[in-house]
């Protein structure tokens, strides 16, 4: 496929800008992520990352700014528009509750009935819940987790992070948006999240993944996009890129004479 007949991307938001007073937060950023691909957005503390997520998933209004899925203008002014558009998104703070089992957390809201004489019971099927709770676990290739019974408190960190992501999938999204998904895991824990997120890739989703950690980032992603000072300053293809060259843009450092000048891409 050339240049001229490539698909519009997934996602697409184009001079994102927000202001919280006199701070400028976001300045005219654009933004994109294809099917089926993994973007890593990275930054300082205060960059703007946080601010663009909460744009994308309808929580938090940008000033100005257009957005596109697959090409066609949408609009996100609320998290159910978000919601109605496949854009789902997993919070650091994951909101489970930790005094219930793993099958009512991922069925929170979506509790299903058992029909009794093709008729609405009122009665919670648990066993179709269990049944699709494991589906939905072992689809994700989580093995760690044995019983889905379990209280969410008794949980690794990444054990939640796996229900939490599972939880995201139930509404069928197409984009997956991901705020510091690893942040305070252990390696083994990391992992399991890192493989996580390649299924997700793998099943065709657009994901994008805030992280601090370029470890996990080289890992994971298939192209970096860096904020610095509320402003996109550089894209990268993972694949031909060091941790020096993605360090010095998020620090600045390479608008001196560095070897290596981040391309913005147009
Ligand atoms: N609700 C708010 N009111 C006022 N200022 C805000 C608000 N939310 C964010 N900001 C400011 O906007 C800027 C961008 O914040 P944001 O949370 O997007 O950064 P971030 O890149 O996610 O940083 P971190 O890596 O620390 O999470 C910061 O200067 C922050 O103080
Ligand atoms: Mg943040």
């Amino acid at each position: 496929m050339n240049a001229t007949t490539k698909a519009p991307p997934l996602l697409a938001l184009k001079g994102v800008s927000k202001r919280f007073g006199p701070l400028e937060a976001l300045t005219g950023v654009d933004f994109e992520v294809d099917a089926g691909e993994v973007v890593a957005l990275v930054g300082d503390n205060g960059a703007g990352k946080s601010t663009l997520v909460k744009a994308i998933a309808g929580v938090q209004l940008c000033d100005e700014g257009t957005f596109f899925m697959r090409g066609t203008e949408v609009t996100v002014s609320s998290p159910k528009d978000a919601t109605a558009l496949g854009i789902t998104t997993v919070y650091q703070d994951l909101a489970l509750c930790d005094n219930l089992d793993i099958v009512a957390n991922l069925h929170l809201g979506h509790e299903r009935f058992v029909e009794s004489a093709a008729r609405f019971s009122g009665y919670i099927d648990e066993i179709e819940m269990e049944k699709s709770s494991l589906k939905l676990l072992e689809s994700l290739a989580v093995t760690t987790i044995k019983d889905v019974r379990a209280h969410v408190a008794s949980l690794s960190g990444g054990q939640r992070q796996a229900v939490a992501i599972a939880r995201s999938l139930l509404g069928e999204p197409s984009v997956v948006l991901l705020d510091e998904p690893t942040a305070a895991l252990g390696v083994v824990q990391t992992k399991q999240v890192l493989n996580c997120i390649r299924t997700l890739r793998e099943r065709g989703l657009g994901v994008v993944i805030i992280s601090h950690n370029l470890a996990d980032v080289f890992e994971v992603a298939d192209r970096i996009v860096v904020l610095r000072l509320a402003a996109r300053v550089a894209t990268f293809d993972v694949r031909g890129v060091s941790h020096e060259d993605v360090v010095a843009a998020i620090t600045g450092a390479e608008f001196g004479a560095a070897p290596n000048e981040p391309k913005e891409r147009t």
